[in-house]
């Protein structure tokens, strides 16, 4: 099996579990991420928005709340079920098609914004994605890139991923060794899947030619991280977590 069959069969049985326990108050997470996208896309209304990798749909909900036309695409068509059933319950409009990052089944120029929340560390080519988005995204329009390190080789963090991994059996009624199960044998032809720096996607944005290049921290978004990850979350990652923004 190819390596991003078996991503999409690993999300495809996430799908069922992602949205479970992610904030202690989902609200204080929609109204902490809206005021991060705000800060970053300003006020304009009605922009052509493309969520890559967008799962559940947190973002591409988000961006529709605000105001947007929004698609969201993903290659696991369980975690697009998801998405639709959370706009449909949030009585919101968003595109949501089935399709593969790193080949997007879009004209060129065609969106204002194309962003993506933690995808970048599970594409096998990382710097095709790139050219990819900055490709359908307009001349003048924005790339913006959110991740970070998670899944961090040290040791203490490999022993607490162990006592989170237990938590989470217990307290979530899921197997928590299941990502493990699905990644061990592809993890290797991940560029990105121990961590992404910010160096490392300035770098990519910078190979695919996009300008007025900036990362932000976002360590106000740590902070509340820290707050509002129930535990075991709080004790598997410590991610260094990063926006990066460049325009095309
Ligand atoms: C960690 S989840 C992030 C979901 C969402 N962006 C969020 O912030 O909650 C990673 C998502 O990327 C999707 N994905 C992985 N490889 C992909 C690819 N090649 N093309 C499109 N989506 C992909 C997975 O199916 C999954 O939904």
């Amino acid at each position: 099996m190819d390596v991003k069959s078996k991503v999409g069969l690993y999300w495809d049985r996430r799908s069922k579990t992602y949205d479970r326990n992610v904030y202690k108050s989902q609200n204080a997470a929609e109204d902490f991420w809206k005021s991060i996208l705000k800060t970053e896309i300003g006020t304009e209304q009605n922009l052509n928005i493309l969520d890559v990798g967008t799962g559940t749909g947190f973002l591409a909900l988000l961006f529709a709340e605000l105001g947007h036309k929004v698609t969201g695409i993903d290659i696991s068509k369980s975690m697009l079920e998801k998405s639709r059933f959370n706009a449909y319950k949030q009585k919101l409009a968003v595109n949501f098609m089935h399709g593969d990052a790193e080949n997007l089944p879009f004209d060129d120029d065609s969106f204002d914004i194309v962003m993506n929340r933690y995808l970048l560390w599970t594409l096998p080519d990382p710097k095709t994605a790139v050219n990819e988005w900055s490709r359908v995204v307009k001349s003048g329009g924005k790339l913006i890139l959110i991740d970070g390190r998670w899944h961090d080789p040290a040791i203490y963090m490999r022993l607490r991923r162990f006592i989170a991994s237990i938590i989470v059996l217990i307290t979530e009624n899921r197997n928590p060794r299941m990502f493990s199960s699905y990644y061990a044998t592809i993890k290797a032809q991940l560029p990105f899947f121990n961590g992404i720096t910010p160096n490392d996607v300035v770098d990519l944005f910078t190979e695919v030619g996009l300008k007025k290049i900036s990362v932000n921290n976002l360590e106000k978004l740590r902070a509340f991280e820290t707050k509002n990850r129930p535990l075991p979350y709080k004790i598997a990652n410590k991610p260094y977590l990063f926006l990066a923004l460049g325009e095309k």
